[in-house]
């Protein structure tokens, strides 16, 4: 008789989101609401800094499902940000991957050297024990050794650094846009559909199409 029990595919999808003190609560938000609306389950696990930069950024005095979702407080899911018994605390949960956004050098600086104090660094270091995908949106500047040599040490466990710089080359008008623009690429690193206009190549078509110079 077989010992090993069949991979059971979880469903829906799961994404966590870990959210520490840097700045850029908006992004977190914003991430948070796009996986909410591709009716992605969203597990969110948030620093005890990253709870009042939430506060201060966006005036969110609370981890708020209904306003993290834009209105599908369903797909959210709160976890307590200091208990490391948490459910995505371990390597049994199965998710399809993670994101820190933002990630204060402090987290990105812990997870590359395997600390874990708290639920956003376990289960970061759980996803990457697992070889599932990481993302660390990682806001800070200029940084200096400290931070460079944990980006070097976090990519060579599998992560990807993703740091929160947004590209001008859309011609952004609002903090909005900014915005968009990161969350959108974190969606496309977590392989997550979404139709935010933050791709070049659609630009360089609409140019076309209206006889705009495309350089
Ligand atoms: C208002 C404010 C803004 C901060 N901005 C940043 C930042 O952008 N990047 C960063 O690495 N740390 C920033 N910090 C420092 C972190 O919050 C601090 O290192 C903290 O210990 C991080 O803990 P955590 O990673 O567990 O959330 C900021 C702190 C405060 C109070």
């Amino acid at each position: 008789m077989s010992t090993t029990s069949p991979t059971v595919p979880h469903a829906p999808r799961r994404i966590v989101v870990g959210i520490t003190g840097a700045s850029g609560a908006a992004y977190a938000v914003r991430v948070i609401q796009l996986l909410a609306a591709a009716d992605i389950e969203v597990h969110v696990a948030c620093s005890d800094l990253g709870r009042r930069l939430l506060a201060e950024e966006t005036g969110m005095p609370r981890l708020d499902p209904d306003r993290l979702s834009d209105g599908r407080p369903e797909q959210v899911i709160l976890h307590p940000g200091n208990d490391v018994g948490a459910a995505c605390a371990s390597g049994s949960f199965q998710h399809d991957g993670m994101v820190v956004v933002p990630c204060s050098s402090s987290t990105l600086a812990k997870i590359a050297h395997g600390i874990s104090d708290n639920l956003v660094q376990r289960a970061a270091q759980v996803t990457l024990k697992e070889r599932r995908p990481l993302i660390l949106a990682h806001r800070e500047s200029p940084i200096g050794l400290a931070e460079i040599e944990a980006m070097r040490l976090a990519t060579l466990s599998g992560a990807i650094v993703a740091p929160l710089s947004p590209g001008l080359y859309l011609g952004p008008t609002s903090i909005e846009d900014l915005v968009d623009f990161m969350a959108g690429r974190i969606l496309d690193l977590l392989d997550v559909p979404h139709d935010l206009a933050i791709r070049w190549e659609r630009q360089l078509a609409d140019r076309r199409n209206t006889g705009e110079p495309t350089r």
